[in-house]
């Protein structure tokens, strides 16, 4: 390890940046339209805005003739309008238009930075590096596929994204959970791990078995859920986060590091169909009305999960703020490998 390591894996790890070059999750599709709308990705705020055409466009939210928010504006065909004064700027965040330009002057000559970015499964992909992106986005496969019916929360935190991350990646927390029954009695397996991921194998107890097909109604009836051995995964694919409790569920977690102390993200549940063969050769358009009905059927259970782990988390935040020397006790090594990848991240740059 060169000295240069040393001093990053010695810094503490609530104080750390993020590795730019990543795709981050900074929308749902359904919430950029021809209105502009204000993101922030670690300190940068950006205005995502929709074309004529439909396709999505990221352009750093300042106007640079007075230095005010461009998603106040408006998208004209493929630019966009500045509120104030009615300046457009295009895609690229050239200045393309001043309404009031005389015939003896000429367009400044200003431009502003616009960012890679992607509508895939849902929501808008944005790489805020300043290299070329050479990755795709994480994929969600399960969000246009037949057999698995999503639910989205919105997770909201004053706290580094490490807190969210460790939250994640500790199953042991299923205490906290305990009303809500999401999994219970797990224990770290084993832990596989490179330079891009963790990868922490427990072994739970699961109170859903999603094969009959009123076992659907179990994530509104907790009185239907039986205790059950299931392997439980979680994954920390830098930066996002991904689990499997038995065959049944999936969960997806995206991350949009807001600042220091300020972290948004996407969690996305699936229950699966798999099961179901029956239901896999009705008529596709029916298929997908199932899907669609029953999309947000696990809404209740997780909002409840993320407003528990939303308060430990900024308790946690809070604390750190009072006493950053203060360490902490730490058992699950899964937490000490998370750790070390978040550094290692911040490492390469
Ligand atoms: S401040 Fe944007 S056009 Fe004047
Ligand atoms: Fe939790």
């Amino acid at each position: 390890m060169s000295s240069i390591s040393q001093t990053v894996q010695n810094r503490d790890v609530r104080q750390l940046g993020i590795n730019p070059n990543h795709w981050y999750v900074v929308a749902r599709s359904t919430e950029v339209t021809t209105q502009p709308i204000g993101v922030i990705i670690w300190q940068q705020a950006i205005a995502l805005y929709r074309d004529s055409q439909g396709q999505i466009h990221a352009l750093e939210d300042r106007c640079p003739h007075r230095q005010v928010k461009l998603s106040h504006g408006q998208a004209i065909a493929d630019e966009l309008e500045c509120a104030y004064h009615g300046w457009r700027f295009n895609s690229v965040g050239e200045c393309v238009a001043v309404p009031y330009l005389a015939a003896n002057q000429k367009l400044p000559n200003c431009q502003i930075r616009h960012y890679p970015v992607k509508e895939q499964d849902g929501f808008i992909w944005l790489f805020p590096g300043d290299i070329e992106p050479v990755t795709e986005p994480l994929g969600l496969p399960e969000w246009e596929h037949l057999n698995y019916i999503a639910t989205v929360a919105v997770i909201k935190c004053n706290a580094h994204y490490s807190y969210l991350i460790e939250n994640l990646m500790d199953m042991y927390h299923g205490h906290l959970h305990q009303d809500l029954q999401a999994w219970a009695q797990a224990t770290l397996q084993d832990i596989d791990e490179d330079a891009n991921r963790v990868d922490a194998h427990y072994q739970a107890q699961s109170y859903y078995k999603i094969d009959k097909i009123w076992s659907i109604s179990q994530l509104f009836f907790p009185a239907l859920r039986r205790l059950h051995p299931e392997p439980l995964d979680v994954s920390y694919i830098y930066p996002h986060w991904v689990s499997t409790l038995g065959k049944d569920f999936k969960i997806y977690c995206l991350l949009c590091p807001v600042n220091e102390t300020q972290t948004k993200a996407y969690l996305i549940h699936f229950t699966s169909l798999n099961a179901f063969w029956r239901l896999h050769k009705l008529p596709i358009w029916f298929r997908r009305f199932i899907k669609n009905s029953l999309f947000g059927a696990a809404q209740k259970l997780l909002d409840g999960l993320v407003i528990q782990d939303v308060q430990m988390i900024e308790e946690e935040q809070q604390a750190y703020l009072q006493n950053p020397q203060r360490r902490n006790y730490e058992l699950n090594r899964a937490l000490v490998s998370v750790q070390r990848l978040m550094k290692d991240r911040v490492d390469l740059l």
